[in-house]
């Protein structure tokens, strides 16, 4: 049984009150709206200032914390950086890697997420790895030899032991903040060839690793989309930006990767 992951990507939003004010809101609504449901696995990523006071917060909760990057390196002269260690030694428990406004604006390439992607691992951090085509890529009919490029460039050296413990997260670029929504039937495929580029690339063409990886969909994901793309087959959640800003937006969001998450276990 694949885990369901709802994790909310809070982008360079809040200040640390409203960070407290939001993980609180989410804490008191998952526990008075979903009580003793079982739930999937929720992760909120603040800013870095912001980790301390949102791990305080959701402490003693089902909530947990993830920072949005990262880098690869121990310690050393890199003003500036946050090293993995740093964020372990708080309590934070997931990282955001290689997201597109990493790739886009701040230089990332296919090979800092693998180091990034290493590091993590190396240090007991859950790596939600995001990979995703361009408009143009998709226009010219790229999509798949993108990502199965971001894949395997993404996962290079690591050990099918340390691929098992990763997250995968599709966010196709022209998705994000645009309102528009990667149609579901879509969606699904491409995180269905992700989970087959998995499996092909650990020399198990007919499926294992990758059917333990979560690969979830992110891209103007909202309270009115998420029902439906928690129904495809190979969707294990979302990686939520805009609509992880509002508890009355996200919590909707939970409740439908809850319902995945009841479904999967009842069929286990
Ligand atoms: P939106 O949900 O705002 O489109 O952002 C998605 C995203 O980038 C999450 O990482």
């Amino acid at each position: 049984m694949r885990k369901t992951i709802i994790a909310g990507n809070w982008k360079m939003h809040k200040t640390v009150a409203e960070a407290r004010e939001l993980a609180q809101g989410l804490v008191n609504g998952v526990k008075a709206e979903l009580g003793s449901a079982a739930l999937p696995d929720i992760v909120l990523c603040p800013t870095f200032v912001c980790l301390p006071e949102v791990l305080t917060t959701v402490k003693g909760s089902s909530l947990a914390v993830g920072a949005q990057n990262m880098d690869y390196r121990d310690s050393g002269a890199f003003t500036g950086e946050i090293a993995p260690g740093m964020l372990t030694s708080i309590g934070v428990s997931h990282v955001i890697i290689g997201h597109s406004e990493r790739r886009q604006y701040f230089g990332e390439t296919n090979e800092s997420v693998n180091a990034k992607t290493r590091a993590a691992l190396k240090h007991g951090l859950i790596p939600i790895v995001c990979v995703g085509e361009t408009l143009a890529e998709r226009e010219e009919n790229r999509t798949d030899d993108v990502i199965k490029q971001q894949i395997k460039a993404g996962l290079a050296e690591i050990s099918v032991e340390d691929a098992a413990k990763l997250v995968i997260a599709y966010e196709p670029v022209w998705a994000i903040g645009t309102g528009k929504n990667c149609e579901v039937n879509e969606a699904n495929r491409v995180c269905k060839m992700i989970r087959a580029t998995i499996n092909e690339i650990y020399g198990q063409a007919g499926g294992t690793v990758a059917d333990g990886i979560p690969v979830l969909y992110g891209g103007s994901v909202k309270p009115s989309t998420i029902d439906e793309q928690m129904e495809q087959s190979d969707i294990d959640g979302a990686l939520v930006g805009g609509a992880a800003l509002k508890v009355e937006e996200f919590l909707p969001i939970i409740k439908g990767g809850a319902k995945r998450h009841q479904l999967s276990a009842s069929r286990a």
